[in-house]
């Protein structure tokens, strides 16, 4: 079968993974409507193409906190990946190394951030965390992937509780045996171990936490799971480096805004003052060039990722990371731009439905 499209990638794992495991990934909460709009909003927004403007050479590379990406696409953070592919995030992470881009690696990764650094150490990582009731545990978390060169904290804030999933109800989803939260073996008997003490954070964190946070690190602080302007002048009042517009795949709360309309106002608030990126929907590359557009500096794709691992492993992630740039960069000169500097906001039209 020749994967062509991302939406091949998907086909291919829903054929090949157990329904259980399936029904995990591509979960949404509730009814889903947060989820599918993430997808269905990049459709209500249209493209005006510039013409006769020298696209002969185009470069697709870009600059996020200061290092180059070959293109402004990176990996979030999903859990799980040797429920996908026996080896897990390790063949994640030497697939974003071979393309030369970012990583979020989860903290309830299936292999340990030791295990990750040491398949691609020459990658360039972000690690994805909580605040957790245990402050004392969330430290050691922080000193132990500090020390193992990760670029920046990405703090989840949509997750004071687990979103309802209905099927994961139904199929009363739990990781098999074989698999463990690897990145807390030794800290914690697994016996002991209740898995949503590592996936939710202490639901009483505040800002004050993000201080907190900035008080025992050196590392960049991202925050994933902002959707409104108020947050965002809050994140930058609150000096962090970065903001991600997500919400959480369509997972957390149903009924938000799709990520790429909740994009606009928190990009105008924040007037260019830290960087702004984005997940959820992306699934080709002029959703990508909408999203830059619109003012995201980066773009990062979650279930496809997972979708190539099951399709092949690092081969499938490097498939997957491959057909999205050369769309990218198709979209981009289709479009008469030939760098990232030269897209903005004048390539965009709302639709008026
Ligand atoms: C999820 C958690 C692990 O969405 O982030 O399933």
């Amino acid at each position: 079968m020749a994967m062509v499209c991302l939406t091949d990638f998907e086909k291919y794992a829903k054929e090949h993974l157990s329904k259980t495991a399936w029904d995990y990934f591509s979960a949404g909460a509730d009814e889903c409507y947060t989820r599918d709009d993430n997808l269905l909003a990049y459709k209500r927004i249209h493209l005006r193409p510039r013409v006769l403007r020298d696209v002969s050479e185009s470069d697709t590379r870009t600059t996020v906190q200061g290092t180059e990406f070959s293109f402004p696409v990176g990996i979030s953070t999903t859990a799980y990946h040797c429920l996908a592919w026996h080896e897990g995030e390790t063949a994640t992470a030497r697939a974003a190394e071979a393309l030369n881009t970012c990583y979020i690696t989860s903290t309830t990764s299936t292999c340990s951030v030791e295990e990750i650094v040491a398949a691609a150490p020459n990658g360039y990582r972000w690690f994805q965390m909580v605040v957790y009731q245990d402050r004392r545990l969330t430290e050691q978390v922080v000193q132990r992937v500090e020390a193992l060169g990760y670029k920046a904290l990405v703090l989840t804030v949509d997750m004071p509780y687990l979103g309802k999933r209905h099927n994961n109800i139904r199929n009363q989803f739990k990781l098999p045996p074989h698999l463990q939260f690897k990145n807390f073996n030794g800290l914690q008997k697994q016996a002991t171990v209740d898995p949503k003490a590592y996936i939710t954070s202490d639901p009483s964190i505040t800002w004050k936490e993000v201080h907190w946070l900035q008080s025992i690190t050196s590392l960049p602080i991202i925050i994933k799971g902002i959707l409104t302007k108020e947050d965002a002048v809050l994140a930058v009042e609150h000096s962090v480096q970065g903001i991600i517009v997500s919400n959480h795949g369509g997972r957390q709360l149903d009924g938000t805004l799709a990520t790429i309309d909740a994009l606009i106002e928190i990009v105008d608030a924040v007037k260019g003052r830290i960087e702004v990126y984005l997940d959820g929907g992306i699934r080709t590359g002029s959703d990508v060039l909408k999203a830059l557009a619109l003012g995201a500096k980066c773009v990062f794709i979650g279930r496809p990722v997972v979708w190539g691992l099951v399709y092949k492993g690092e081969e499938g992630v490097r498939e997957v990371l491959q057909i999205l740039k050369d769309e990218f960069r198709l979209a981009m000169t289709l479009s008469g731009c030939r760098n990232v500097a030269e897209i903005n906001r004048n390539l965009i039209q709302f639709s008026k439905l």
